[in-house]
C-alpha cells in the first residue's frame, strides 16, 4: 500500500479487497499453509517472478504461482523491449496477461523495470540526448500511466543497475548521453504518471555492506533531500552457494531503512555448480533461510520476491554455464529442501526442528599475527531437518564474552585483534530453527607484538548535519606504521544522548556512548601509508549542535 495520496477510486477498490481478505476464515497460519499464508501473518509478502508463456500453457505452473504467491513480477514481460518495441508503439499484451492474474488471484504487482541499459531496443539508445530525455520521459509516463489506476499494480523499478561493482555509475547509453540527470528525471517522471505508486531503485551485488551498496546509500540520501521521489530500495539478491553468504545483509538493510525507504528483496535466487547433490541443496536452503530471516528482522523490509520458482525456467544455465538449480521446485515441480526452509522461516522457524547441532570442535589458531587470525574447527552436524545455519565465534571475556564473528563454513578469519594479546576463543553452531550448540571447548592463541614504530591514524569529517542528525564520511583510516597491518580497531565517543542510525565500510558496535569500529574482510590490510574509509550515520536531540571527535586507532 502506498504511503501517499491516493484516488477514490483505488481506495474504494483496495478497501474492497482488505474486506474479502478479513472475511475469508485465516485464523493461525498452519505449518503446512501455502507461503503466502505465513508470510501475510508476518506483514510481509512473498513473490516470484513469472514467465507469460508456462503461465498461459501451464496448469501446474499457474497453480503453483496463484497459490503459494502473494506478490509476483513480470520476469521480462514489463521491460521497454516489450512494451515499446518501436517509438510509440505500446503493446502491453505480455504485461496485461500478468497483471490480470494478480488481480484474479489477489495479488500486487511490482512493476520491472522502466529505465535499464539492457533489454532497451536500439532506437532508444541512438537518440540525442533531448529525444532521449523526452523518449524515457514518455515511456514512463505510458508504461505507470497505463497501471496508474489499477490497485493491482503497487511500486515500480523505476532505475535498475544504474552502478557499476566499484561503485561508480555504470557509463551505459543513458549516463554518457544524458548524464547523472536521467536518473531524478526518471523519478520524477514516475510519480508525475502515478502519485500512489511505490518508486524503487534496484540494483545487484547489493546484499553485503560494500562499495556498491554504499554508493546506493548515499544516492538515495541525497535524491531525498533534494526531494526526488525515491520510496524504496530493492536488493535484486542473485546468489551463489560458491561463493558465500553475505553476512552483513541484515545490517545491509537497517542502514537503507534508517534512510526512510522501504527495502525488498527483489530477485532471490541461489545457484549452485551442477550436478545437484544433498549438501549442495541443503547450502542452498540455509541461504535461502538467511535472506528470509534478515528480511523478517527488519521492519522496513516489504517481502520477498524469488526469480522465478521453479528450475524449468529460471535464467541461471542460460547466464552462467555449468550452474542452475537455484529455485524452490525442481523441474518437476517438486518443492526442494530450499521451499522447505522458506516456508518455515515464514512459519517462524521454530515449529518442525527442535534439536540443535552437535557441538563443534575445539577451535585451532594459525597464521596469528599482530592483530589478525585464522582459526579452524571439526565441524557440527544438524540432525534436527532445518539444516546448520553457521557459527558464532566468541572470546571468552567472564560475564559478557565478545562475539568476534560468523561465518557459515567451519573457519574465520579474524581481524581488528590487538597486539601481544591472549585470546580464548569459543565457537557455536546455529540451526535454521534458531537452535544452538553448547559452547566448544577454549582453543587459546596470543597475537604478536605490534609492528615496530607502527600504528594507525583515524579522522572523521562531518559531511552532512541537520537539526537531529549528521551523517560522518569519510573517517580515514591511514597505516602510519613501517609495516603492513591486516586489521584496525578505530574507536570514539558520540556525544550524550546520540544515537548511531547506521555505518558502512566498518562493523561498528556501540557500549554506552564509546563506538568501536572493526574493518571488514575487503578493507583491512593497509600497507605503509596507504588509507581507507568508512562512515557512519548519527541522531541527535533537535538543537544540539555537537559531533564525535578524539579518534583512536590500533
Ligand atoms: O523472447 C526471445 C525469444 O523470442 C528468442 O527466441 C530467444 C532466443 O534467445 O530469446 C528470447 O528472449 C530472451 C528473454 O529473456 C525471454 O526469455 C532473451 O534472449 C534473454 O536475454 C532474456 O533474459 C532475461 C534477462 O533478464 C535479460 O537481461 C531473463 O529472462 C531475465 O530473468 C533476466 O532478469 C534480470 C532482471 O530483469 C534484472 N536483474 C537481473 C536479472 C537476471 O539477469
Amino acid at each position: 500500500m502506498s504511503v501517499h495520496s491516493s484516488s477514490p477510486v483505488r481506495v474504494l477498490l483496495a478497501l474492497a479487497g482488505m474486506l474479502a481478505a478479513f472475511l475469508l476464515p485465516t485464523g493461525p497460519a498452519h505449518a503446512s499453509a501455502p507461503l503466502r499464508t505465513h508470510a501475510a501473518a508476518k506483514g510481509k509478502f512473498i513473490g516470484a517472478a513469472l514467465a507469460t508463456s508456462p503461465l498461459a500453457n501451464e496448469t501446474a505452473y499457474r497453480n503453483l504461482a496463484a497459490t503459494e504467491f502473494s506478490q509476483v513480477t513480470a520476469e521480462n514481460a514489463m521491460k521497454w523491449d516489450s512494451t515499446e518495441p518501436s517509438q510509440g508503439q505500446f503493446n502491453f499484451s505480455g504485461a496485461d496477461a500478468i497483471v490480470n492474474f494478480a488481480t484474479q488471484n489477489n495479488q500486487q504487482v511490482h512493476g520491472h523495470t522502466l529505465v535499464w541499459h539492457n533489454q532497451t531496443p536500439g532506437w532508444v539508445q541512438g537518440l540525442s540526448a533531448t529525444a532521449m530525455r523526452s523518449a524515457m520521459q514518455n515511456h514512463i509516463s505510458q508504461v505507470v500511466g497505463h497501471y496508474a489506476s489499477n490497485p493491482t499494480v503497487v511500486s515500480w523499478d523505476v532505475v535498475n543497475e544504474v552502478f557499476d561493482d566499484s561503485g561508480n555509475l555504470r557509463t551505459s547509453f543513458w549516463y554518457n548521453t544524458l548524464g547523472q540527470s536521467y536518473i531524478a528525471d526518471a523519478f520524477r517522471a514516475a510519480r508525475a504518471a502515478d502519485p500512489d505508486a511505490r518508486l524503487c531503485i534496484n540494483d545487484y551485488n547489493t546484499e553485503g555492506i560494500n562499495a556498491k551498496s554504499t554508493a546506493i546509500y548515499n544516492l538515495v540520501s541525497s535524491l531525498r533531500q533534494q526531494g526526488v521521489p525515491v520510496d524504496c530500495v530493492g536488493f535484486q539478491t542473485h546468489l551463489a552457494i560458491q561463493y558465500g553468504f553475505p553476512n552483513d545483509f541484515q545490517q545491509n538493510l537497517q542502514r537503507f531503512a534508517a534512510l526512510g525507504v522501504q527495502v525488498r528483496i527483489t530477485e532471490l535466487d541461489v545457484r549452485m555448480v551442477m550436478p545437484r547433490d544433498a549438501t549442495k541443496d541443503a547450502t542452498q536452503a540455509t541461504y535461502y533461510r538467511n535472506v528470509v530471516n534478515a528480511c523478517l528482522a527488519v521492519t522496513a523490509c516489504a517481502g520477498v520476491t524469488i526469480w522465478g520458482f521453479t528450475d524449468k525456467y529460471s535464467w541461471v544455465p542460460d547466464t552462467f554455464s555449468g550452474q542452475g538449480a537455484a529455485l524452490i521446485y525442481d523441474e518437476n515441480y517438486q518443492q526442494k529442501p530450499s521451499y522447505t526452509a522458506v516456508h518455515d522461516a515464514l512459519a517462524g522457524g521454530t515449529t518442525t526442528d527442535p534439536t540443535p547441532p552437535t557441538t563443534p570442535g575445539t577451535p585451532s589458531a594459525g597464521n596469528v599475527t599482530s592483530n589478525s587470525a585464522s582459526l579452524t574447527w571439526t565441524a557440527s552436524t544438524d540432525s534436527g531437518g532445518s539444516g546448520l545455519a553457521g557459527y558464532d565465534v566468541y572470546r571468552e571475556q567472564g560475564a559478557t564474552d565478545q562475539l568476534l564473528g560468523q561465518s557459515t563454513a567451519n573457519s574465520i578469519s579474524l581481524t581488528g585483534l590487538s597486539p601481544s594479546t591472549q585470546y580464548q576463543v569459543y565457537v557455536r553452531a546455529r540451526d535454521g530453527a534458531g537452535n544452538v550448540s553448547a559452547n566448544s571447548a577454549l582453543g587459546t592463541f596470543t597475537t604478536t607484538a605490534g609492528p615496530g614504530g607502527g600504528g594507525c591514524t583515524a579522522a572523521g569529517t562531518v559531511q552532512t548535519q541537520w537539526a537531529t542528525g549528521y551523517v560522518v564520511q569519510p573517517v580515514t583510516v591511514t597505516n602510519t606504521g613501517t609495516s603492513a597491518i591486516t586489521g584496525w580497531t578505530v574507536t570514539f565517543t558520540l556525544p550524550a544522548g546520540h544515537t548511531l542510525t547506521g555505518s558502512w565500510n566498518a562493523t561498528l558496535t556501540v557500549s554506552g556512548q564509546t563506538v568501536t569500529a572493526k574493518n571488514l574482510a575487503y578493507n583491512g590490510n593497509l600497507a605503509p601509508n596507504a588509507s581507507t574509509t568508512f562512515g557512519y550515520q548519527v541522531s541527535r536531540p533537535s538543537g544540539n549542535t555537537q559531533t564525535p571527535s578524539g579518534y583512536t586507532c590500533a
